[in-house]
This record gives C-alpha cells, sequence and structure tokens, in this order.
C-alpha cells in the first residue's frame, strides 16, 4: 500500500490498526496480512495506561461534549485549570503554574523563551546562552535542535542557534567516561565542576541556565544521574544568577517511578523550570507541558509580565480534560508504583540476559526506562562498527519475532555504538516482561552466527 504520510511515503512501515494494553496489531508490509506485535516502548516512551483503554475513551466521548475552543489569551477553561492544579498538587512548591503545549518540541521553545523572558524582566537582556549537554535531545525544531546534541541534527546548524550561544558539557555517561579508580561521588563532582568552569568560560552573566535531561532519552540510553549531580547543576546555576531547567519530556510524569523524575535524584528543590510530555496524554491526545516554578513566576507576577505569543491550541479543553482523566486513573489505579516495581524486575531480567550473551556491554535504567548499550567485545567495551549495523539488525529481527523495541546508533559519540530501550506502558506485568526478553535473547542468540566479532 502506497502512503501519502512524508515519513511512510519514504519508507514503507507498517499501519497500525489496533492496540490493548501493551500489544498493538499491526498490517506487516511484506504479506499485507494482520500480526501482533508487542510495544516494548509505548511508541516512544509514551503510553502509561498501556493501548485502547476503555475508561479512557468513554473520557474521550464525554470530553467532545464539554469541548469548548478558544483563543487561550482571550479565555480559559475549566479543564486546562483542573489539570494544572493536579499536576502542581503532585509536588507541592515546586511549580507555580503551567502551560500546555501540543508536542513535547513546542514546549521546550516555550521554556527558552520564558527563560529568556526571565532574565529580560530582571533587566539582565544580556543573557543569551543556553549552556546544554552533548549526546541530548530536546525535540525537532529549530530552537530545540540548537541545544540537542546527537546524530539527528546533521546538517541544521547552519540554520539554528550559533554553537556559541550553546555551550556544551559532558554528558553523564559513568560507563564510558569515568576514570579509573574514580568513585561515582567524584565523577559527579568532576562533571558539577565542568559545568562551573563552562559558566565561567561562557561569561556567567551571559547565560540564561542550563538544561538537561533529567534521565537522558533515546540519544544514549536511560542514563540516570550520578548522586549530586542534579542538586550540584542546580546550585552552579543559582550562583551564577541563572535558571536551571530539567526536561522530562521522556523522563517524566510517572517514567522514572515516580510522578517528578527529579524527586528521586534531587534532595533539595527541583528545577525552576520543566517541560513533560509523552505519558501526559499517553498517546490519547497531543499535550505536553511546561512547569514553571516560583522563582520566575514570583518575578513575572511583581513585574505584572505579560507572556506575549500566545499559541492558537495551547491549553486546548479536549485535550486538557482527557490528560487529566489519565493522570487521575493512573494516580487511583497506583500504575506508577507498578512501573516502580515490574520496572525493578525489567532491569533484573535484562542484568542476567547481560550474563548469557557476548553483546550487553551496560544495562542502565532506572523506573519503567531501562537501556541496554550493545558491545562487540564487553571486556574493552569496543562497539561494533557503524557498518554492522549491529543495532538495526537487532531490532529488525526482534521485530519479526514479534516485539517492537526503539533501537539507535551513534550511542557514545553520535557515530559508534548501538543501544536499545525498554520503556512500556506502567500497565505491564512481569510475564510480559518475561517474554520481551526471552524474545530478545533469542535475537542476539542468533546474531552470534551472523556477525563477526
Ligand atoms: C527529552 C525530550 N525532549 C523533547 C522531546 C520532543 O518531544 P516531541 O517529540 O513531543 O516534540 C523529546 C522527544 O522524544 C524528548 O525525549
Amino acid at each position: 500500500m502506497s502512503s501519502t504520510i512524508l515519513q511512510n511515503a519514504l519508507h514503507p512501515i507498517p499501519v497500525a490498526v489496533r492496540g490493548k494494553g501493551i500489544n498493538i496489531t499491526i498490517i506487516d508490509p511484506e504479506t499485507g496480512l494482520e500480526r501482533e506485535l508487542i510495544d516494548a516502548n509505548s511508541g516512544a516512551a509514551v503510553s502509561s495506561v498501556g493501548h485502547g483503554d476503555e475508561e479512557i475513551k468513554e473520557a474521550m466521548r464525554k470530553a467532545v461534549d464539554n469541548l469548548i475552543y478558544t483563543f487561550p489569551i482571550v479565555a480559559g477553561n475549566t479543564a486546562s485549570e483542573k489539570l494544572g492544579k493536579f499536576i502542581l498538587d503532585q509536588a507541592p512548591g515546586a511549580f507555580a503554574s503551567a502551560l500546555f503545549t501540543g508536542s513535547g518540541s513546542e514546549s521546550v521553545e516555550n521554556a527558552m523563551k520564558i527563560m529568556r523572558k526571565y532574565h529580560i524582566e530582571n533587566g539582565e537582556p544580556q543573557r543569551v546562552k543556553f549552556i546544554c549537554r552533548r549526546q541530548a535531545y530536546h525535540g525537532y525544531t529549530l530552537g530545540t535542535l540548537a541545544i540537542s546534541d546527537n546524530n539527528k541534527k546533521v546538517g541544521m546548524d547552519e540554520i539554528t542557534l550559533p554553537k556559541e550561544q550553546c555551550p556544551r558539557v559532558s554528558q553523564v555517561y559513568p560507563y564510558r567516561n569515568r576514570k579509573d579508580g574514580e568513585t561515582l561521588d567524584q565523577y559527579s563532582a568532576r562533571l558539577v565542576q565542568e559545568l562551573d568552569d563552562t559558566f565561567k568560560a561562557a561569561g556567567p552573566d551571559t547565560v540564561i541556565g542550563f538544561i538537561a535531561e533529567t534521565v537522558t532519552g533515546s540519544t544514549f540510553g536511560c542514563q540516570v544521574p550520578p548522586p549530586g549531580y542534579l542538586d550540584g547543576c542546580r546550585d552552579v546555576c543559582h550562583k551564577y544568577g541563572a535558571l536551571f531547567y530539567l526536561d522530562e519530556v521522556m523522563s517524566g510524569c510517572g517514567r522514572m517511578g515516580s510522578f517528578h523524575g527529579w524527586s528521586r535524584y534531587m534532595t533539595g528543590p527541583g528545577p525552576d523550570i520543566q517541560t513533560n510530555g509523552k505519558t501526559l496524554g499517553a498517546g490519547y491526545v497531543t499535550i505536553a507541558a511546561v512547569l514553571i516554578g516560583n522563582r520566575i513566576m514570583d518575578l513575572f507576577k511583581a513585574k505584572k509580565t505579560v507572556i506575549q505569543g500566545a499559541q492558537t491550541y495551547h491549553a486546548h479543553s479536549f485535550n486538557c480534560e482527557v490528560a487529566l482523566a489519565v493522570q487521575q486513573k493512573v494516580k487511583r489505579d497506583n500504575l506508577i508504583g507498578n512501573i516502580d516495581t515490574v520496572g525493578k524486575y525489567i532491569g533484573e531480567k535484562l542484568r542476567e540476559l547481560q550474563n548469557e550473551t557476548p553483546f550487553i556491554g551496560e544495562v542502565r535504567g532506572d523506573g519503567g526506562f531501562w537501556g541496554v548499550e550493545f558491545v562487540k567485545d564487553k571486556a574493552t567495551k569496543e562497539p561494533f562498527s557503524p557498518e554492522t549495523k549491529f543495532g538495526y539488525k537487532f531490532m529488525t529481527k526482534l521485530f519479526q519475532k514479534g516485539c517492537y523495541s526503539l533501537t539507535l546508533d551513534g550511542t557514545i559519540d553520535g557515530v559508534n555504538g548501538d543501544h536499545t530501550i525498554l520503556s512500556p506502558a506502567f500497565t505491564i506485568t512481569k510475564e510480559e516482561v518475561d517474554t520481551i526478553v526471552r524474545l530478545m535473547g533469542e535475537t542476539l542468540k542468533e546474531l552470534e552466527s551472523e556477525v563477526e566479532y
């Protein structure tokens, strides 16, 4: 079947026809027949309540009846107010307001503008730089690409913010970047010092803020921050009058086994500003958020700031009402608790698999977010050459066996390395984990006779 949809028209992919729980039914592009697929990644870490949830579908029908479109600067709606309150109530005092957008990228763009606005209102318009990290992903719009760093932005640097405005610090990557004999605490302190040095080199009073994914997502797979790292980064930002921004589009709203990812890894206050997406609407609606902390809101209130540039579909009532239904269900059924418990089991099973195969160098992650880094040689950590296309072979074979797991290359530096990610719906059971890990094991076993190592 030929496609009119841009990406599918260029590279044929299956068409999904329905879904239930962690499974989806697709039409196989080769046979034209329906087949079942385990969605071990819940799309791109999106689904929390699972596919085809009847309760959410019912909530969607009600949201249609309640739907009232307004231009957000002219009139608000009760659904967005209720969703905002629900989210702020999950961490009392951490955030003072919310902005609801249509996608993660759009939220990151808005967060960048809100941060810039903060400094303009604060009488520091010379602050124009965003410090960001290597091997990071924050979206695919031009602003977000400027602060991202991965192999998806080839050819785009020329039309985004100049590099000098986006100085980069090292990603958290203890598997490869911790020095011999260095403890995790020492490694963490070294990274915080690097951030401090980067502020000094950039000119501290020219920096808007520092941006990081709480837990690194797709670019190199589910790296949690070491002890003290996020607290240390926040303190460096504040020392220089800059803002601390955590992007939790992939790692927030329950994904890490707590509502906010950072609450697991920080001891003091959280970020000044944060973005969420994905599991917020769980794939039922296109919604993402910017959560704005007191430091920013207090200034905006004092200055009677007007946020210019409301977008047509900000705070859309249908999206907000459905997202609220998703979040209420997640809370009522303790699905975050479930993904935390079953997530630990995912980690255990993957580590068992690591002992059985020559190809898993590291298993990393937490909650419902697990990354597996593939290597050619476990002892030396040597990756497969990019020409081997190990990750692609793994993903294709696993797919043929009836399981989808997001698998990417460029893990180490944008060119070398391969990894796969497991980020299932929060409803997943241990039996389903067993099936996924068994299929991964069978796939890796077959690859032993198909690749040189
Ligand atoms: C950390 C992070 N930020 C932003 C985005 C962009 O979100 P979206 O694809 O909804 O625009 C993503 C998407 O994967 C992400 O992982």
